[in-house]
């Protein structure tokens, strides 16, 4: 069994995947991690990630895997463990731009049908349902407010210590939903046989147990 978590970004995919992942015994694929990779390639290459040609070229050789280590996915960049380093909004943001280059695309594509084939799989991304899974038994498409995600996203970075400014995380938030969204590659939407899930005044336990319940009417 597959299960399709798509949404912007902000929207709590990923808690929400490790989570139901681990209550369901499935393996958690976080797509956006392998083109995170690929994104910091590039910015350790100092290249211009608007430069397709090149940046296309240069991510050819390239091999993102990803591996499991006590529940919890790490993403290898030509051998190197990347997991640690890929979390950066400018990983972030460079890994928006380049994940509109169909060649970028076709290659992760790939691989997460590759391991979606040998497992039950829990993956989110942005075009799970749409086209990496399209026969994917369960198909959510997650989403918030961009306040509700904005404001998610400052209380992270908080946490961390780190300083951040509310206005330029909504900013930069609706920049990328809106690359996102209109590129021409897989752009992020709701595919027609998607449940959505709008999470903006839900815990993270109520966005579980809604989408078990939606799990158990499908199975
Ligand atoms: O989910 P994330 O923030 O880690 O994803 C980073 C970027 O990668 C996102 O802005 C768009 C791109 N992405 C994509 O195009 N397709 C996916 N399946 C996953 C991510």
């Amino acid at each position: 069994m597959n299960i399709a978590i798509d949404g912007p970004a902000g929207a709590g995919k990923s808690t929400i995947a490790k989570k139901l992942a681990k209550e369901m015994g499935f393996i958690y694929v976080d797509t956006g991690a392998m083109y995170r990779a690929m994104a910091l390639y590039v910015l350790e290459r100092n290249m211009d990630p608007s430069q397709e040609a090149a940046v296309c070229e240069a991510c050819d050789a390239v091999d993102i895997s990803i591996r499991h280590q006590n529940g919890e996915q790490q993403v290898l960049l030509n051998g190197e463990n990347v997991t640690g380093k890929i979390r950066s909004e400018e990983v972030g943001k460079t890994a928006s731009c380049i994940s509109a280059y169909a060649n970028i695309r076709k290659k992760l594509v790939l691989l997460q049908q590759k391991l979606a084939a040998d497992e039950d799989v829990i993956m989110d991304g942005r075009d799970i349902g749409t086209c990496v899974l399209p026969y994917a038994e369960v198909k959510i498409y997650l989403t918030a407010s961009v306040t509700a995600r904005a404001g998610r996203r400052y209380d992270e970075l908080r946490e961390k210590g780190q300083m951040c400014d509310l206005k330029e995380i909504q900013k930069d938030m609706e920049d990328r939903d809106y690359r996102d969204m209109h590129r021409k590659e897989s752009p992020l939407k709701q595919a027609e046989d998607a449940v959505l899930v709008d999470s903006s005044d839900l815990t993270v336990e109520q966005v579980i147990r809604e989408i078990q319940k939606i799990c158990q009417e499908r199975q």
